[in-house]
């Protein structure tokens, strides 16, 4: 049996030479006593390590990872990383060091990473003094830090890249580094030492709690980045549990306290939710180049065109539908397909001259999905209606009809900016936006998809009588003696149009 102690100083190295040499003189790991001045005081009691034998080669991923292994605390770190190496040269074809699976190489990993922490915490953590005397040709500091494993080598480059114009010393329990007149020494640990009060302490503190978020307190994640450990060297950390308290209250005052938009932008922004809300305002022959080259929403990328609305241009009926369907977008017109045949066959019932109306859409873009080489309707959502209201309310604006029948919910929301139910609404006469009245019924195509027959003959005939509802509304000689709610509303309306 072979026992080595390994130095708390120059400790990688020490294990490279010793581990080095075991592996060239065929010793198995079981042979070894592997400890370090903690865990093996005893120093006399060590056999050097075998000398000559064959040369050693050792994959570099394997060095890399040892040479962060060794500074951890657990006593048996040397003997897993030379059990190991031993297994990588028994076994060169398994390629271990990229074996995922295997449990010696992860607990290895494990180990790596522990070290790695502490050396980020160190880096992080370790609060310097000034100890020098005034007016010296270099400050100089110290710090106390107690980390978890014995990371201040490795480490202390890091501290002389930051701090190489001063003097420093890092004490630990472990090993101390000592930083003087540019040159970097090891020594061993030292007990705490009663360091001076700093006057950049304060500064410290006024930014630790100015950075420091209410709003965005995560206790768990807070204590994760700044373990309790390290609290009792930090002076910051002495604030800690008085703002975790305090950080209810001090998020309810910051929130009523938030700062308001400046006075320039919210009249910006005021101007473009105005603008947004209101129709174009462009002269009426226009109109159709400005929709047929609208961007104002997204369905403009796929849809083959803009459909229009057609008709007279000062008609008294305006007729408005959801969006084009497949047949409209390639024909560019509105109601051409088999919603419109029905909306044609109920009109002629209705004795509604579709000729004398103004038909258009609430959306003037195809919306679809395509489902192999069919193109599915879809509806338009919210937003793409509100977007399009833009051009509805442009064309309200130039024909101001006296009567708009909105067809189906698209067009209903639409022109009221109601969404409740339409069968509720169906048949009945609304104040528009615009101030006209509305006059609600179904949408053709829904007509087209009730599959029972009986449910869709009844609503077939109160889609008629709403068509010609509105063909007496707009032709009051007309109209029939009982549609009473109509008058009243006549009566009532304001009139539309200029006398
Ligand atoms: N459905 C509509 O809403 N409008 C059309 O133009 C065609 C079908």
């Amino acid at each position: 049996m072979h026992r080595v102690t390994l130095p708390p100083i120059g400790t990688f190295r020490a294990w490279r030479d010793a581990a080095r040499s075991f592996l060239a003189a065929n010793v198995p790991p079981e042979q070894i006593l592997w400890g370090d001045h903690a865990t093996a005081p005893d120093l006399f009691s060590d056999d050097s390590p075998p000398s000559g034998g064959g040369a050693v080669s050792v994959p570099r991923s394997f060095i890399q990872m040892a040479e962060t292994v060794v500074w951890h605390s657990d006593p048996e770190r040397f003997a897993h990383l030379y059990a190991f190496l031993w297994r990588l040269r028994e076994t060169p074809h398994r390629n271990l060091m990229s074996d995922r699976g295997d449990r010696d190489l992860a607990r290895l990993r494990r180990m790596e990473k522990n070290v790695r922490r502490c050396q980020h915490k160190m880096k992080a953590f370790v609060r310097f003094r000034e100890i020098g005397r005034p007016g010296a040709a270099r400050r100089s500091f110290a710090a106390w830090f107690e980390p978890t494993h014995h990371i201040v080598e490795p480490t202390a480059d890091f501290f002389v890249r930051r701090f190489g114009d001063m003097d420093w010393r890092i004490l630990t329990p472990d090993v101390s580094a000592v930083f003087e007149q540019g040159k970097l020494s090891f020594s061993e640990g030292h007990a705490k030492p009663d360091l001076p009060e700093d006057a950049s302490e304060a500064l410290w503190i006024t930014y630790f709690q100015n950075i420091f978020n209410p709003a965005r307190l995560k206790v768990q994640a807070m204590q994760s980045e700044m373990p309790k450990k390290y609290w009792k060297n930090l002076p910051e950390a002495a604030y800690i549990p008085r703002m975790i308290a305090e950080a209810p209250m001090r998020a309810r005052a910051m929130a009523e306290a938030a700062p308001t938009l400046p006075p320039a932008r919210v009249e910006q922004l005021k101007a473009q939710l105005a603008s947004c809300k209101s129709a174009w305002s462009g002269p009426s022959e226009a109109l159709p180049k400005a929709i047929r080259s609208c961007t104002r929403c997204p369905l403009h990328c796929n849809a083959t065109q803009a459909v229009l609305g057609e008709g007279p241009a000062q008609a008294d009926l305006m007729i408005v539908g959801e969006q084009p369907g497949e047949m409209e977008d390639l024909s560019g017109r509105p109601f051409v397909g088999p919603a419109g045949q029905l909306f044609d066959q109920a009109a002629a019932k209705a004795e509604l001259d579709r000729e004398t109306a103004y038909v258009t859409n609430a959306v003037k873009h195809f919306k679809f999905s395509v489902r192999g080489k069919r193109r599915i309707h879809q509806r338009s959502d919210v937003s793409e209606i509100e977007h399009c209201r833009w051009w509805l309310d442009a064309e309200i604006a130039t024909v101001r009809p006296k009567l708009i029948l909105a067809m189906g919910a698209t067009a209903a929301r639409s022109l009221t900016g109601k969404e409740t139910g339409l069968h509720a609404r169906r048949g009945t006469i609304e104040t528009g936006r615009a101030g006209l009245p509305v006059l609600i019924t179904f949408h053709p195509a829904y007509l087209l998809r009730l599959s029972e027959p009986e449910v869709r003959k009844q609503a077939e005939a109160q889609f008629t009588q709403d068509l010609a509802l509105a063909a007496t509304f707009v032709a009051p000689d007309k109209a029939p003696a009982h549609s009473d709610h109509l008058q009243a509303f006549t009566q009532e309306a304001p009139s539309p149009r200029a006398p």
